[in-house]
């Protein structure tokens, strides 16, 4: 069968089938980037861990009710998913402070948000991702209102799920930015993938990063993170 790439992204690759126009398979990288691709690096095994991870978490979230893209684990670095028109929003949820939402208000590193909160971005590389107000996003028209509500819903959602899956491997969910989109029948869908790369993961007894922050911020070894977390949610990569 050929294989044609029908979108490149800094770590993924979407990849058209030939005979099945309803689907897309998900190609994991080993790329990383950071600060909107100004720094690069490979690490070989991160395509995999990071496609076990997401493909774990969408399983659990599909038993949960929850709707996603996630059809199944094809390869080590393969996924097959549902063809979705992306919302060009980056939705994040905190739990805890870390990253932008200390710079932005001074709040303590690592102090409860409680409730959490989902905060919206806007899906732009070239003007950095800025955040969002629900007037801009209205202004631009990228989502009405109803379909922002179920949005920030579904991200609470996916966040009361995956919380305790993570408690219970002693790692605490810190935060996490997820994508959606909207599928043939206009249903808002979970898209995109959950994984170190996505989300901040701090050991909840030394407090140490299991996610990307390992190498935005050289706190250590990358792969021995991820491989951490996926043996704690007893992830078969
Ligand atoms: P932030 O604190 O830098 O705004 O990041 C919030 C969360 O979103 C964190 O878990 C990392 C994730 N994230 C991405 O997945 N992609 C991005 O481009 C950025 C900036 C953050």
């Amino acid at each position: 069968m050929d294989f044609d790439v029908a979108y490149e992204g800094k770590a993924k690759q979407l990849i058209l089938l030939e005979d099945d126009r309803d689907h897309y398979v998900q190609r994991f990288k080993d790329d990383a980037t950071a600060f909107n691709g100004e720094k690069f690096a490979q690490f070989e095994g991160k395509g995999a861990l990071n496609n076990a991870i997401s493909s774990f978490l969408f399983e659990k979230l599909e038993e949960a009710g929850v709707l996603t893209h996630y059809i199944e684990r094809r390869t080590e670095t393969d996924m097959l998913i549902r063809k979705l028109e992306i919302v060009p929003l980056e939705v994040v949820v905190r739990n805890h402070v870390a990253g932008s939402l200390g710079r932005r208000t001074g709040l303590k590193e690592g102090s409860k948000v409680d409730p959490p909160i989902v905060e919206t971005y806007y899906k732009k590389d070239e003007l950095g991702d800025p955040i969002l107000a629900d007037v801009h996003i209205k202004m631009l028209d990228i989502v009405d209102d109803e379909e922002l509500d179920q949005i920030k819903q579904a991200a609470l959602r996916v966040n009361d799920v995956l919380q305790p899956i993570f408690e219970k491997a002693g790692i605490r969910l810190v935060d996490f930015k997820l994508e959606f989109g909207v599928d043939s029948a206009g249903a808002i869908i979970l898209g995109d993938e959950i994984s170190p790369d996505t989300s901040r993961l701090w050991d909840i007894e030394s407090g140490d990063s299991l996610d990307k922050d390992v190498f935005r911020y050289d706190k250590g070894e990358l792969i021995e993170a991820y491989e951490e977390v996926a043996e704690r949610l007893g992830v078969e990569v």
